[in-house]
């Protein structure tokens, strides 16, 4: 006896909203979708190192290399032809540049200004170069911010960091940089920039801040990319608890008031909530980093087959953009737009 005999059951529901007409058909949720990814859409994370004709696989992020100046070009040629335009350097150093106060990082011969200038006499006003701004791929002990010896122990000095880190901007600025993006969580920093590179002549060169930067164990393949781990300590005295929410949002109102252009939320995936608090907050453009332990863990998900990998970076990337980011740093970009997966 078939239930669908009873004249009751027949009678169409009254449904006074049927959402799933929205996703009948491919071409209705294309039409319908909400959030979309573009090229645009991204900055593209470089390792530039010193040297010429070198391409150094880097173990712990699968597909990412640290290039020396002559080969980042290469590789910058194709992320813009895929659309990419938008590059973030980070130089790499060996131990023989590295001084307990970072001084090569101001040093106009490094490989982060040397690759500012190939980019710029090859590409023109076709890239906007971002550089990262810190000192801790410089130190002798890994830490962002030089050190000072207190009645309390060895400590990260704020002020005197800030005059390093000014000199490392300028020196960025100087090659042709477009913006500046100081990572290292000293207080004051974006304003202490702003005035250096105003005083310097450099008012157009705009700052990109890592305003809500937590302390976190998913920046490990990058400390492994760019050599620099703390040689002792960890870096909770200047990055942020992530037990916190209101501190982030008091982080990105200092920072803006400061001068900040662009406020950045790092890392993305376990801090969509901080994105999503902040996106009211200011009018500024939000930028989210996607960072190398957030990769390095989807790529060894697809590697062991666990999961299909095209489907896992476009979801983790709409994800993050719908969270309310405009840019997203991502190691995945030129991958994920080069095999069509967003
Ligand atoms: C430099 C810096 C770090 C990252 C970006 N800039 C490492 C750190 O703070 O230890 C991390 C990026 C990533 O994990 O992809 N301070």
């Amino acid at each position: 006896m078939s239930s669908l005999k009873n004249p009751q059951l027949l009678k169409a529901p009254e449904l006074l909203e049927r959402p799933r007409r929205l996703r009948a058909s491919a071409a209705l949720r294309e039409s319908v979708a909400e959030t979309h990814l573009r090229p645009s859409d991204f900055l593209a994370p470089f390792f530039v190192m010193p040297g010429r004709g070198l391409s150094e696989p880097i173990a712990a992020l699968p597909g990412i290399n640290r290039y020396s100046v002559d080969t980042f070009l290469l590789e910058a040629e194709r992320a813009l032809k895929l659309g990419v335009s938008s590059l973030l350097l980070f130089g790499v150093l060996p131990d023989t540049w590295k001084d307990p106060h970072g001084a090569s990082a101001a040093e106009p011969d490094g490989p982060v200004p040397t690759a500012i200038r190939a980019a710029r006499k090859a590409f023109g006003e076709d890239v906007v170069i971002y550089t990262d701004v810190c000192l801790c791929a410089h130190t002798t002990h890994g830490h962002c911010g030089v050190l000072k010896e207190t009645p309390r122990g060895v400590r990260i000095d704020n002020d005197s960091s800030l005059r390093q880190l000014a000199a490392m901007a300028l020196t960025h600025a100087e090659a042709g940089a477009d913006f500046v993006a100081p990572s290292d969580m000293m207080d004051g920093r974006v304003g202490y920039l702003r005035r250096a590179l105003d005083q310097a002549g450099h008012t157009e060169v705009g700052i990109l801040s890592y305003a809500v930067k937590y302390a976190s164990a998913f920046y490990g393949p990058f400390r492994d990319a760019a050599k620099s781990a703390p040689s002792f300590g960890d870096r909770a005295s200047y990055q942020m608890d992530l037990r916190n929410a209101r501190e982030a949002l008091r982080e990105a109102a200092l920072d803006e008031a400061e001068g900040a252009d662009m406020l950045m939320v790092k890392p993305a995936l376990a801090y969509l909530d901080i994105l999503a608090r902040l996106r009211p907050q200011t009018q500024l453009p939000l930028v989210a980093y996607n960072v190398s332990g957030e990769y390095a863990m989807l790529k060894a998900a697809a590697m062991a087959g666990a999961l299909e990998e095209a489907r896992a970076v476009r979801e983790t990337l709409m994800a993050i953009k719908r969270a309310g980011a405009d840019l997203i740093i991502s190691y995945h970009a030129l991958e994920a737009l080069a095999q069509g997966w967003i």
